[in-house]
């Protein structure tokens, strides 16, 4: 039987830089393709690879003084690591300075050469090194590249490429493959740019050395982009190869948005000069910015993802840059963000459904699973049908979102099918099952096969997502490794484990973390209020000096704030006093921004009364008010109504923590709303 092939790529890194976030969310979105294709059954090959040529790098080696080749040696290797740091597994690395590639690049230019699109001409023009591009007069700004980077006026024989004869037929077929660039919004972009007819394009250059040669002509080298395009071709064995034959009509490029024009341009017209068919597809992606500023070596404010995995883990990490931001959108990366989504949705929501159903396994059942019980059983009941409905939407959703590139949808279907196994066992409550013995026994082993077969279904479900922890969950729950796919998880699959096997008693997918983490390459610079007591006018800081006196300023807010909890704990309460606190569990059903104040969130909370309390918390720098819906809460209830920047509030949502680190004192599953805590 055949199989779809899915070849996917990222696009191959310069060695000017070690990797950062930017780097490996790229790597990352192509890895989860590629499982999530392989897990549907297609045959897959991912590729990432770096780009290693360009008087960026020249320059770069001299300024070290070593040789280019030396330069590209050391830098490119952070990068073929960063594949196994974050469990990407890629089925090559491609480097531009090996022979293999170099012959394909030479290759191409010869096709293109051959169909007429290449003669030999003169430039001139304001020139860039760090963005390897000429401008125009007029695309300057302030005598900058648009980037702001510096630029100087080039004279330079040079080869061209005819890109203006394929302005139509580009357009052609942007009109004909609607799919062709995705997002639409992009798709849009480029074609704005076409249409105004493209200019032939400079593909040659005398004035280093540091590429690949053009053939027969030894004073010039390829321009970069044609070398490092080719390298999604090369790396498949070139034109003729066995790869290429069997993956590239399937070929899908995984792309930050800066780099979509070279991708959704130059390298479709480039392949239609060779005589070759362009890929399948072009994805574009947006940027990261790191606590809402611009990633920049001077701020030392890259997220270095060797410590974010070492501070949360692999899986925790790719969790956290798939479901924060729509994979098309630029997103910011926060501490508080990445911390309230391990929290609350991996160790909480997910950990709790894990927890609770081994936990139950082992009490009740010395972690042996019952027998099947699916759709056609007669112990089958309205519970099940209810979870597995949730379970069939979910799986839909999931497919819908990948099949768009919506990572960050298709991990919020996922979760819908967790909540949907957490609210199973409250109306099923198999602790009231356990209670009423043999009588009800049956029902006891049906509630906890079910839960572990929704564990398995959400095990499959999240390989491509959370490789390891998903692996070390099928294993624990002993299940087959042929079924470890997509197909096992439909509703007519229900009951893929027997019963029989004894589980795992319990399994720690992913602790809390606690901020603050250590996840910059460097300390970053921090401005921060000094007295005149810590530092004299016009004194600089370092790094290290500022975040120093940071941490000794926080400590001494702190130890103030111990004294003072100090001094009221020398003043006892009664317990009558507390007594008159009436804290109850509240489910918070609605959330919105308080119309005039920017701190505060206005929360519609459930405590089990007719009406729904508006409660204004100063959260909002922690949570979105989303994310909140649903939440279990401790709301203190009989506070007195205080109007808070004119909205009455009628209680108090208990927590811990300040500024965006604040967090929500939760409540576990099992007490019911309106209940009082003590
Ligand atoms: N060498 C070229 C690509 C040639 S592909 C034939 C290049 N390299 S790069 O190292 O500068 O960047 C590669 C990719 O890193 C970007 O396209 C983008 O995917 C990713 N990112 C770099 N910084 C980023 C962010 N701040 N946020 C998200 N991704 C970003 O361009």
């Amino acid at each position: 039987m055949s199989r779809d092939q899915f070849y996917v790529t990222t696009p191959i890194y310069y060695v000017n830089d070690i990797p950062h976030v930017g780097h490996a969310y790229t790597t990352l979105a192509a890895d989860t393709l590629s499982r999530w294709h392989s897990l549907c059954g297609a045959d897959t090959y991912f590729l990432t690879g770096t780009d290693e040529h360009g008087l960026k790098i020249e320059q770069a080696a001299r300024a070290k003084g070593v040789s280019p080749q030396e330069h590209a040696d050391r830098f490119s290797k952070p990068f073929r690591d960063l594949c196994g740091v974050i469990d990407a597994q890629n089925s090559d690395f491609i480097r531009t300075t090996e022979p293999r590639h170099q012959r394909v690049v030479q290759e191409m230019w010869k096709r293109m050469e051959e169909a007429g699109d290449i003669y030999l001409g003169e430039y001139a023009g304001w020139y860039s090194v760090s963005d390897e591009a000429y401008f125009t007069e007029e695309e300057l700004v302030e005598g900058k590249a648009p980037t702001g980077s510096p630029v100087s006026w080039v004279v330079e024989k040079s080869y061209f490429f005819r890109l203006s004869k394929y302005t139509e037929p580009l357009l052609a077929h942007i009109e004909a493959h609607p799919q062709f660039i995705v997002p639409t919004s992009r798709a849009n972009e480029i074609k704005r740019f076409v249409e105004q007819g493209l200019r032939d394009i400079s593909i040659s250059r005398t004035s280093f050395s540091w590429g690949v040669p053009v053939p027969n002509d030894k004073d010039h080298v390829t321009y970069v982009w044609v070398d490092a395009l080719t390298n999604y071709i090369s790396a498949l064995g070139g034109a003729n190869g066995e790869l290429y034959e069997r993956y590239w009509s399937s070929a899908h490029h995984i792309i930050g948005k800066d780099i979509l024009r070279f991708h959704a341009v130059y390298w479709p017209c480039f392949l239609m000069s060779a005589g070759l068919p362009l890929p399948q597809q072009i994805i574009a992606h947006g940027w990261w910015t790191v606590e809402g500023e611009k990633m920049s070596k001077s701020k030392g404010n890259a997220i270095d993802p060797i410590k974010a995995v070492k501070a949360v883990g692999a899986d925790a990490f790719r969790y956290f840059l798939l479901r924060e931001i729509p994979f098309g959108s630029d997103g910011d990366f926060s501490q508080a963000a990445l911390i309230t989504r391990i929290n609350s949705e991996l160790a909480n929501d997910y950990g709790n459904l894990l927890n609770r159903t081994l936990g139950m396994l082992k009490k009740y059942r010395s972690s042996i699973l019952p027998a099947a019980v699916t759709p056609t059983s007669p112990l089958w009941g309205e519970l099940e049908s209810t979870l597995l409905s949730a379970v069939e939407k979910a799986r839909v959703e999931l497919c819908t979102a990948m099949d768009s590139y919506k990572f960050h949808e298709a991990l919020r279907a996922i979760w819908t099918a967790v909540s949907a196994g957490n609210k199973y066992v409250d109306s099923a409550a198999p602790w009231t099952l356990a209670k009423a013995g043999e009588e009800r026994a049956s029902d006891l082993d049906r509630v906890l096969y079910s839960l572990v077969e929704l564990l398995r279904v959400i095990g499959v479900w999240t390989l491509p997502f959370l490789p390891a922890k998903s692996q070390e969950l099928l294993e624990s729950i002993k299940v087959p490794q042929e079924s470890w796919r997509f197909d096992s998880t439909t509703a007519d699959s229900w009951g893929v484990l027997t019963g029989g096997e004894t589980l795992a008693s319990a399994l720690s997918l992913f602790p809390r973390v606690e901020g603050p983490l250590e996840l910059t390459r460097q300390a970053p610079v921090i401005a921060v209020e000094t007295s005149a007591e810590e530092t004299s006018a016009g004194e600089t800081h370092t790094a290290e000096q500022t975040s120093t006196k940071k941490e000794l300023k926080a400590s001494k807010q702190k130890s103030s704030k111990q004294k003072s909890s100090g001094s009221s704990a020398s003043s006892t309460i009664e317990f009558d006093d507390f007594m008159k606190c009436e804290i109850k569990v509240g489910c918070i059903r609605a959330a919105e921004a308080h119309p005039n104040a920017d701190r505060l969130l206005k929360l519609s909370v459930d405590i089990g009364e007719e009406e729904l309390r508006t409660v204004c918390a100063g959260i909002a720098s922690a949570y979105q008010a989303s994310e909140l819906i649903g939440r279990r809460v401790a709301l203190l209830a009989n506070l007195k109504p205080r109007k808070i920047r004119g909205v009455l509030s009628q209680g108090m949502v208990l927590a811990a923590g300040e500024g965006e680190l604040i967090r929500l004192i939760e409540v576990p599953d099992g007490p019911s709303i309106g209940e009082a805590i003590r």
